[in-house]
């Protein structure tokens, strides 16, 4: 009866997920991210001997690579905090314009409690809230308030932040930060630090060690994600699958966990408690689909941005491997070969920057370089772009296959 207790077994680790493929859910081993988890845990430190941090934060990278996992991890460690803290954890749907973000962060406590509750604040005149929303009135009650908690202000999705809406926070945040104790943690892809130069507000050029640049893992780190929470479960895993897993996931967050869950329910399926290279490739179908289907996206994400000869003609910059970087002029040789001019050029650089194809992580020593945002997705648009072959033809889904 050794397939029914097997069986058994399964169904009872099945009612658990292990792994968290998705957006922004916290994943069994938070891998590699201790450098950006010790410049939060030390402004979280400021913030509770009621200072404000020297900074603001900004974390910037392409989507998929854990921007929202560690807002997450940072509300949860300053909600966890000793000293009594406040957070407000938002995203840019939240606050549309100025009134949605005084009624987030600082809602006009005199005017509205007087209002039925049913009306609140909703139901004050626009000739009201322009009055109170303007810099000083939003600075003034959240010196208040913080003067009462120190408060931390998480913003998600930072890059589509109304331009309005973020000059008033970003000088309220100024203004605050300078009395009480105050922080401002601002997350979103590459675009964001253009979009915050629209905004007439000049800290963001001088964030210092708060600018955080959230990439791919490193190699330690994807077999950290990995091999950690499987141990965990008393599996172990062998060398040479691990090895293919880490090439196949590009050591990307978003792959890593679509790998972990893949094997996940191949220890499910079949009791073994050590994944071998057969196994992971049993896994490799259910990997491939997903990742294929997010490239679809991708692609089309480029198709429709009339951005399909930009991504072909850099894609070859960064060919070299997984690591392989690529100079400005490196990336500028290879958009000068469509014909662009230079204006094109810089326009394509900052788009295909903008939607995380190819990255320039923060905090570089010179010569600052290019990476690719995912270097596998590069593969899978030169394939598509390229003329139909019979090989093509045949079923080559553009999906890297696990080495
Ligand atoms: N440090 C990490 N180690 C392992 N897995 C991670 C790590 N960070 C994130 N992940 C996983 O990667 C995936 C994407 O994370 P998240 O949604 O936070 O990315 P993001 O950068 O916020 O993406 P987007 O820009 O699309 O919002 C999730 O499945 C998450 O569990
Ligand atoms: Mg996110």
């Amino acid at each position: 009866m050794v397939g029914a207790r097997t069986y058994t077994a399964g169904m009872k680790a099945a009612e658990r997920r292990l792994f968290a493929p998705g957006d922004g859910a916290l994943p069994p081993a938070l891998a590699g991210r201790e450098q950006e988890q010790a410049a939060l845990s030390l402004c979280l430190s400021d913030l509770a001997g009621g200072h404000s941090p020297p900074h603001n934060v900004v974390l910037i990278g392409p989507r998929g690579n854990g921007k929202t996992v560690l807002l997450n991890w940072f509300e949860r460690a300053c909600r966890e905090s000793a000293t009594r803290l406040e957070v407000a954890a938002i995203t840019s749907a939240d606050v549309p314009d100025r009134s949605a973000l005084l009624a987030e962060l600082a809602p006009p406590t005199g005017i509205a409690r007087l209002l039925p509750r049913k009306v609140g604040v909703a139901a004050l005149a626009s000739a009201e809230w322009a009055a109170i929303g303007t810099p000083q009135s939003l600075a003034r009650r959240l010196i208040a308030r913080c003067r009462r908690h120190p408060l931390a202000v998480l913003l998600d999705e930072a890059h589509t932040l109304d331009l309005d809406v973020g000059q008033l926070l970003l000088n309220a945040s100024q203004q605050v930060r300078a009395k009480a104790p105050f922080l401002l943690v601002l997350a979103g892809t590459p675009g964001l630090l253009a979009h915050l130069g629209k905004m007439n507000a000049s800290f963001w050029d001088r964030l210092g060690s708060g600018l955080l640049g959230i990439g791919r893992l490193s190699d330690a780190a994807a077999r950290e994600a990995l091999v950690e929470p499987l141990a965990g479960e008393g599996v172990d895993i062998d060398a040479d699958a691990l090895d293919a897993v880490i090439e196949h996931s590009q050591r990307y967050a978003y792959f890593v966990q679509l790998w972990g869950e893949a094997l996940w329910n191949r220890r499910l399926a079949t009791g073994e408690t050590r994944l071998t290279a057969t196994l992971a490739a049993a896994a490799l179908p259910a990997v491939a689909a997903r990742v294929t289907e997010y490239y679809q996206h991708r692609y089309r994400e480029l198709e429709a941005g009339g951005l399909l000869p930009a991504a072909v003609a850099v894609a070859p910059a960064f060919q070299a491997g997984m690591d392989a970087t690529a100079t400005d002029r490196d990336v500028d040789a290879a958009l000068a070969a469509t014909g662009m001019d230079a204006a094109g050029r810089l326009a394509a650089r900052e788009e295909l920057n903008r939607l995380g194809y190819i990255w320039c992580p923060p905090g570089q020593l010179p010569p600052v370089v290019w990476s690719a945002g995912i270097p596998s997705l590069m593969q899978y648009v030169l394939d598509q772009a390229a003329p139909s072959t019979p090989d093509r033809d045949r079923g080559k889904s553009g999906a890297p296959t696990a080495r």
